[in-house]
Formats: C-alpha cells, sequence, structure tokens
C-alpha cells in the first residue's frame, strides 16, 4: 500500500486520535512511560504526531518546527532495548485497535513502527 493511501484514510484526524490513544498509554506504563518528559506531555504527542503527518503526508510542521527527525540520535538520551521497543509497539497496537485504524493500514503501520522500534535501540 502506498503511503499517500494510508494519509488519504487515516487522514489528520485519524493519526491524531491515534497518537492521543498512544499517549494515553504511555503515560501510565511503568516501562517507557517514566523515560517521557512529564512538564511536556503536550508538545512530545504533537511532536509524533508531526513526525506521523509528515512521514506519511509530507504536512511540513515537523519539519518547521523540529527540522530533520535523526530519530536515533534523539532516542540515544533514553535506554532502549528490546523491552523497550516491544513495549512501543504494543502500546501503539492498542492504540491503533482503540481508534479503529482499519486493518489494512494496521498492518503497513504496524511494519512500519516495528522497523522504526527496532532501529531505536541503543542497548
Ligand atoms: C523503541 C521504543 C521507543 C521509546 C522508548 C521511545 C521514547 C521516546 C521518548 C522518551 C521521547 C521524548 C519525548 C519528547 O519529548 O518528544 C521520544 C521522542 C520521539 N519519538 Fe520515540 N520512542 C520509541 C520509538 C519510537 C518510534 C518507533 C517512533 C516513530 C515511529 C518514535 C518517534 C519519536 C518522535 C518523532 C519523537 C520526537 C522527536 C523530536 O524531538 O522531535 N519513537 N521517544
Amino acid at each position: 500500500m502506498d503511503e499517500a493511501v494510508i494519509y488519504t484514510i487515516l487522514g489528520e484526524a485519524g493519526f491524531t486520535k491515534m497518537v492521543a490513544a498512544f499517549y494515553r498509554r504511555i503515560v501510565k506504563d511503568d516501562l517507557i512511560g517514566p523515560m517521557y518528559p512529564k512538564d511536556q506531555l503536550v508538545e512530545a504527542e504533537e511532536r509524533l504526531r508531526d513526525f506521523l503527518l509528515f512521514r506519511f503526508g509530507n504536512d511540513p510542521r515537523y519539519q518547521a518546527k523540529r527540522g530533520h527527525p535523526r530519530l536515533r540520535m534523539r532516542h540515544a538520551p533514553f535506554a532502549i532495548g528490546e523491552a523497550e521497543a516491544v513495549r512501543w509497539i504494543e502500546l501503539m497496537d492498542e492504540a491503533m485497535d482503540e481508534t479503529k485504524v482499519p486493518a489494512s493500514i494496521q498492518m503497513e503501520l504496524r511494519t512500519f513502527f516495528t522497523m522504526v522500534s527496532h532501529n531505536m535501540k541503543n542497548q
């Protein structure tokens, strides 16, 4: 499936709902929740949302605010191993279920999230 098709079907509203559901889980999570900045959760949620809108829909907001994503570098301060990567994917799976992301899109996004998550491992 083409990435532009994912964006067309899910839309900005779909990505926004999905990331909000993900962050509702992040704040309660025992393993990776503590890594996220408590005083910047609204901004952090927006960063992930804007990144996905950029990645799938070429939306300019992420780059305007953050420049090049450099995700590996930006994740370097956090200790991310197999368990943390797996947990991230689980929480996003739950968020996609909750917000009823269509099954075909869930499969595509899961492939992408799995690849990126494992690429963030630094131990
Ligand atoms: C492997 C498990 C992961 C952990 C433990 C993790 C953790 C974090 C933490 C603690 C932050 C800082 C929050 C903030 O201030 O923005 C962050 C930022 C971010 N993460 Fe992750 N992350 C993981 C995987 C991913 C994946 C798979 C993606 C993309 C698909 C992603 C995309 C981002 C983005 C876009 C930001 C904001 C970068 C910026 O500063 O502009 N992360 N992540």
